[in-house]
């Protein structure tokens, strides 16, 4: 078993505290909201009392912790995360028996894939980049645009997806069926054997399992010395500039749909065609409104996930921090600002559970 997680039944999701966690999302939101300038004062002071309250105000929002640790340990059945885990390598999920969905989500490449959109079976080039697996059930819904609502439900999707692994479930299940191994295995851990749902089931619940805890939250578990000086002042760059009004909470990303090119038009600038991978959200609701919204990614293991952003455009992480601050925050920072950031972004690359990989 892995050091880092817990055997456990599952427990039903709790309504309650779900709301109170979208709650305490709303007042980080409002935190991080201050730090952007959306708040302002109505009454005016002189210059110098303004720019004092300023600065305190910079220091109370630096303070405040817009990232959430990891928890240390998930509630699993380790017995499906380790059928999950064969599953999630083998490639009979595919077609032609040539794609495994570890082929555009390597462990060893942040969970993700080192090209800049994924290639998939008979080596179609697909729309999009591969968001990484690793921390994916802390994501309030699944897919660039959360066309699927958990990982269960995404799991289902690459298999009959053409371009992907272009497989069907029946045969995909068919398959399954004739080796022993899984046919026994299923049979102790799921009433009706291998079926589409088991399957995915015993996928998802692997996943939910690759969580990896780094020194950033032994810090923000109150460690001051488990991240450099140089991290701790990147984070405060971070938090003052404003990333932390998107990237929040426990996977710094991953709770919210946010439109790339918030503040100047990213589209334009880019030099090539809009693809409808582009509109994002857009493709889910049809609504004009949700153009080029995307899910926040999480930044945890972005060290390791180059290319970055949907359409895997940016090679470096400068580059993209760059974009970022010229885009969502209409920003043009400094080479100091965006090295920061960047060295406190990759205090956030964090341990793979031992039982990983096969
Ligand atoms: C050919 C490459 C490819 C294969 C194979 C593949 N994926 Fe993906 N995966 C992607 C791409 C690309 C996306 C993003 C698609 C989108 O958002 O429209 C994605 C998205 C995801 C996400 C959502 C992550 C997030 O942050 O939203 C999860 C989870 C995931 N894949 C798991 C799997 C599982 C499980 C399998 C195997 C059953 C699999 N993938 C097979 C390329 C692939
Ligand atoms: C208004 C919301 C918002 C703000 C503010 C914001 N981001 Fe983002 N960030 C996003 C969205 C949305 C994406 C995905 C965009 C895309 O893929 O086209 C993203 C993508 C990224 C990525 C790429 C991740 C990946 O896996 O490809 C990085 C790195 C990143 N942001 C860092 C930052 C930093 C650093 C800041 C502050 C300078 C910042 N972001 C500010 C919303 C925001």
């Amino acid at each position: 078993m892995g050091a880092t997680v817990r055997w456990v039944r599952k427990r039903a999701p709790n309504a309650s505290l779900r709301l109170m966690s979208q709650m305490k999302w709303a007042l980080m939101i409002l935190a991080a909201a201050a730090v952007v300038g959306c708040t302002k004062k109505d009454t005016p002071t002189p210059a110098a009392e303004e720019a004092a309250a300023v600065e305190e105000e910079k220091q109370a929002v630096a303070a405040v912790e817009l990232i959430e640790p990891l928890p240390e340990s998930v509630d699993v059945n380790m017995d499906k995360v380790l059928l999950g885990r064969s599953l999630f390598h083998d490639t009979a999920l595919s077609g032609d028996g040539t794609v495994a969905c570890v082929t555009c989500h390597m462990l060893d490449h942040g969970g993700a894939e080192p090209r800049k959109t994924s290639t998939g079976i008979r080596g179609q080039v697909g729309p999009i980049n591969s968001p990484t697996v690793l921390n994916a059930g802390f994501n309030f819904v699944q897919f660039w645009d959360g066309r699927a609502k958990d990982l269960q439900e995404q799991a289902a999707g690459p298999v009959e997806n053409p371009i992907e692994m272009g497989a069907k479930w029946d045969e995909v299940v068919e398959r399954l069926r004739k080796n022993a191994e899984y046919v026994a295995t299923f049979a102790k851990l799921y009433k009706d054997g291998i079926t589409k749902d088991s399957v995915t089931d015993a996928i998802a619940e692997y996943e939910k399992s690759l969580i990896t805890p780094s020194r950033f939250d032994q810090f923000l578990r109150g460690d001051e010395t488990a991240i450099t000086d140089a991290e701790k002042s990147g984070y405060a760059t971070f938090k003052e500039v404003g990333c932390a009004a998107c990237h929040i909470g426990v996977g710094a990303g991953g709770n919210m749909f946010q439109k790339m090119g918030l503040v100047n038009d990213y589209f334009a600038d880019r030099g090539t065609p809009v693809t409808e991978a582009d509109l994002g959200r857009f493709n889910v609701t049809k609504k004009a409104a949700d153009k080029y919204f995307f899910k926040v990614p999480t930044l945890r293991n972005v060290e390791l996930t180059s290319p970055y952003l949907h359409d895997g455009s940016r090679a470096t992480l400068e580059e993209t921090v760059q974009v970022m601050g010229k885009y969502q925050l209409g920003k043009d920072l400094t080479d100091a600002q965006v090295n920061g950031i960047v060295t406190f972004l990759k205090s956030l690359t964090g341990e793979l559970p031992t039982h990983a990989n096969p």
